[in-house]
């Protein structure tokens, strides 16, 4: 695949999952891929098992110094930016009765500050090259609204918001700003959560079954590459149907 042939990719949290999907279809679409993760050994250890160009570099979304420094890093290898995908992720599930205000704090600053200082940065860099896409990682929650995710949904509906007055700011400079909500995907996060709560997501899709991490990367790929170029400002949902 030529997808994404010599284009430079910068993916927050690469290091597993989501992101490492990404990581391993961007690089096999021909991408040259930088794995930006809060953990940098294992970023390092992704990037090294990977099939084809790519480094690993430790990243917390949260410290723009830290975002700046994985984009000056890709910039002083190869050059360009072309595709950056805001993905870095946590969650710290309560019920709002329960729920701290460090919990809270915490994940809006993961997701929301976290891909402000992606989407900010990268475009700095994009608007003068005058071409680039960039991915933001939201979720169904977002839409929807999820028990125990006050904070979560909160932050993955202001990433719709933020991508969407993003893609205005940046369209007449040739940068693309998309978002992706996906359902439940089987990765460590959702693998923590309790058999109920599966068995209860389960029930709500029509497609009945989880979807694999790869599912959500090839939808990326779509929204990163060319074969997108007249989508700006969308939401897609990769959810096998469920809350359409
Ligand atoms: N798995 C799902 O069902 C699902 C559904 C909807 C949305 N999402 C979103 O997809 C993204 C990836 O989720 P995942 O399931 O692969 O999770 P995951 O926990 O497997 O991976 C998240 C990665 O982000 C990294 N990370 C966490 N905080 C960071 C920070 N401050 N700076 C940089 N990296 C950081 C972690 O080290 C980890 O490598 C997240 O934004 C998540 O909210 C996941």
């Amino acid at each position: 695949m030529t997808l994404l042939k010599d284009k430079v990719a910068i993916i927050t949290g690469g290091a597993q999952g989501l992101g490492l999907a990404m990581a391993e279809e961007f690089v096999k679409a021909g991408a040259k891929v930088v794995v930006a993760d809060l953990n940098e050994e294992s970023a390092k250890a992704a990037a090294e098992g990977l099939d084809g160009e790519a480094f690993g570099i430790g990243c917390n979304v949260v410290n723009a110094d830290e975002v700046q420094a994985a984009i000056d890093a890709a910039l002083a290898k190869w050059g360009s930016l072309d595709v950056f995908v805001n993905n870095a992720g946590i969650t710290r599930d309560a019920t709002m009765r329960k729920m701290t205000e460090d919990e809270f704090d915490a994940v809006i600053s993961v997701h929301l500050k976290g891909c402000w200082n992606g989407t900010r940065l990268a475009s700095a860099v994009m608007r003068e090259q005058k071409s680039g896409t960039i991915v933001n990682i939201s979720s169904l929650s977002g839409k929807v609204g999820m028990v125990g995710q006050t904070n979560y949904s909160a932050a993955k509906a202001g990433i719709v918001g933020m991508s969407k007055a993003a893609a205005k700011e940046m369209a007449h400079h040739g940068v693309r700003v998309n978002a992706i909500q996906p359902g439940l995907i089987r990765s460590a996060m959702t693998e923590a959560m309790p058999q109920k709560a599966w068995d209860q997501k389960m029930a709500e899709i029509p497609m009945q079954r989880a979807g694999e991490p790869n599912e959500v990367a090839t939808v990326a790929l779509f929204l990163a590459s060319d074969m997108s170029s007249y989508m700006t400002g969308t939401v897609l949902e990769v959810t096998g149907g469920r809350f359409m």
